[in-house]
């Protein structure tokens, strides 16, 4: 009875996305075409009502399992869902400066290397933690640091790198990770734009000691609000677990008990003898924890990473292909040795460009085309960070340049051959009346 009402209302759900989604015609001018957002079938709906209908509503099995499906998918032992990718990279940062690592440990006033041209959220787990900053430049065009840059910035007090693969093309991790080794520190990757970026035939994401995901719609895959830890190392991975679950010690699932037959044999802390574990806290944790209705919708768009992906690769070479050669655009290019899965386009204007960005986001924007910046361009010149400790390596020109000239379109799958097109023709017009 009840299985015969869910599979009429799942069959419902179906036919409602159907006829909701309607027919996409694409009208040049009229259709937005925007720089991201999440691609969603039926059988994301279904998923997302049959979550619903179990009342799944904290995390339980769909979280295990997507968990397990998408460490998998990364070819990494260990993830951790959160509520959202800065989630994940506040959880990264602070499991490293568990008591449980030792002298290894990061601790307040070290120094963590990264890039002011980037997602704030990268940066402000190092805030957030006691610890400064290190900025090094980017390269313009690839939008990332070299190796050679964060080898500069090595100085006595450094402990951890953490850097973000920018717009989904990988920064020299293979070199960065190395680095990290020789040095005796820990590297974060922040892969919530790169989800499925290769960098010399390995998946971004596996170089470091943990990597960040982010599931929010304009990502590669969405679980609307959500993101992820991953690791290989399963120390790390039971201190990124009890950091998101409160600080607990016990890894008992909500509503287990006693699944290591130990529940009140353990002797930890100042505690008395057969304390209860399931209430023993090894960590000063948070709550990060993301929820089965999310990971129903995970599991569903996990299966699609490969054709997303591939689709991600085919917009950005067809933009690129249409705009080889305009006048006033520094147009993207890949770290040698990559093959990204782009987040966004990213284009520079020119020194010599005779217009200003904003003249140009205002002509696209009439279009209909969105666009977005480079996140922060420079973090240290924005209102939140102008009183706050940081270093610098070198300058931050190119960084600069990003804030005032940089700005990106979209390649995400939802986006068409005819819409790319759209986009490059608007772009190579707008250079053209202006030149
Ligand atoms: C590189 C990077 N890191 C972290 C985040 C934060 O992810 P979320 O929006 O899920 O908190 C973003 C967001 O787009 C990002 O681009």
């Amino acid at each position: 009875m009840v299985a015969e009402a869910k599979r009429l209302i799942l069959e419902a759900v179906e036919k409602y996305h159907l006829e909701a989604a309607g027919e996409a015609r694409f009208v040049p001018g009229a259709t937005p075409i925007l720089p991201s957002g999440a691609v969603l079938t039926a059988e994301d709906r279904v998923a997302l009502v049959e979550a619903a209908l179990d009342m799944r509503i904290a995390a339980g099995v769909s979280s295990r399992l997507f968990e397990r499906r998408f460490a998998k998918a990364l070819g990494l032992r260990k993830a951790h869902m959160t509520n959202s990718g800065s989630s994940a990279n506040l959880l990264a940062l602070s499991a490293l400066t568990s008591p449980q690592l030792g002298d290894h440990r990061l601790r307040p006033g070290d120094e963590v290397i990264t890039v002011a041209a980037g997602f704030p959220t990268t940066v402000n787990p190092i805030y957030q933690n006691g610890m400064t900053p290190v900025f090094v430049d980017v390269e313009l065009g690839t939008y990332n640091a070299t190796a050679e840059r964060v080898a500069a910035a090595v100085g006595p007090r450094t402990k951890a790198i953490m850097l973000a693969h920018a717009l989904g093309n990988p920064y020299e991790v293979d070199e960065v990770a190395k680095l990290a080794e020789e040095h005796g520190l820990f590297l974060i990757e922040d892969n919530c734009d790169a989800v499925g970026s290769l960098h010399r035939g390995k998946l971004t994401g596996t170089f470091g000691d943990l990597a960040t995901t982010s599931f929010y719609p304009a990502h590669h895959i969405t679980t609307g609000e959500g993101g992820c830890v991953l690791t290989d190392n399963l120390v790390l991975a039971r201190i990124v677990e009890s950091m998101r679950d409160w600080g607990r010690d016990c890894w008992c699932e909500p509503g287990e008990d006693d699944t290591c037959r130990k529940r009140f044999l353990y002797r930890l802390g100042d505690l008395p003898e057969r304390y209860d574990h399931k209430y023993t806290f090894s960590h000063v944790g948070y709550n990060l924890k993301a929820t089965d209705i999310q990971a129903a919708l995970g599991l569903t768009q996990l299966a699609r990473l490969p054709e997303f992906g591939a689709a991600r690769r085919r917009n950005w070479q067809r933009l690129r292909a249409g705009l080889e050669g305009t006048k006033g655009y520094l147009l993207p290019s890949a770290t040698p040795g990559s093959d990204p899965s782009w987040f966004g386009f990213a284009i520079t204007l020119t020194e010599d460009a005779s217009f200003e960005r904003y003249e140009l986001l205002r002509f696209l924007g009439d279009r209909g085309i969105g666009t977005r910046l480079l996140f922060a361009g420079n973090l240290t010149r924005h209102p939140g960070y102008l009183d706050r400790e940081y270093r610098v390596v070198g300058d931050l020109a190119n960084s600069d340049i990003i804030l005032e000239r940089t700005f990106w379109v979209g390649v995400y799958p939802g986006l068409t051959a005819e819409m790319i097109d759209y986009v490059a023709a608007s772009l190579r017009e707008f250079a053209a009346t202006k030149n």
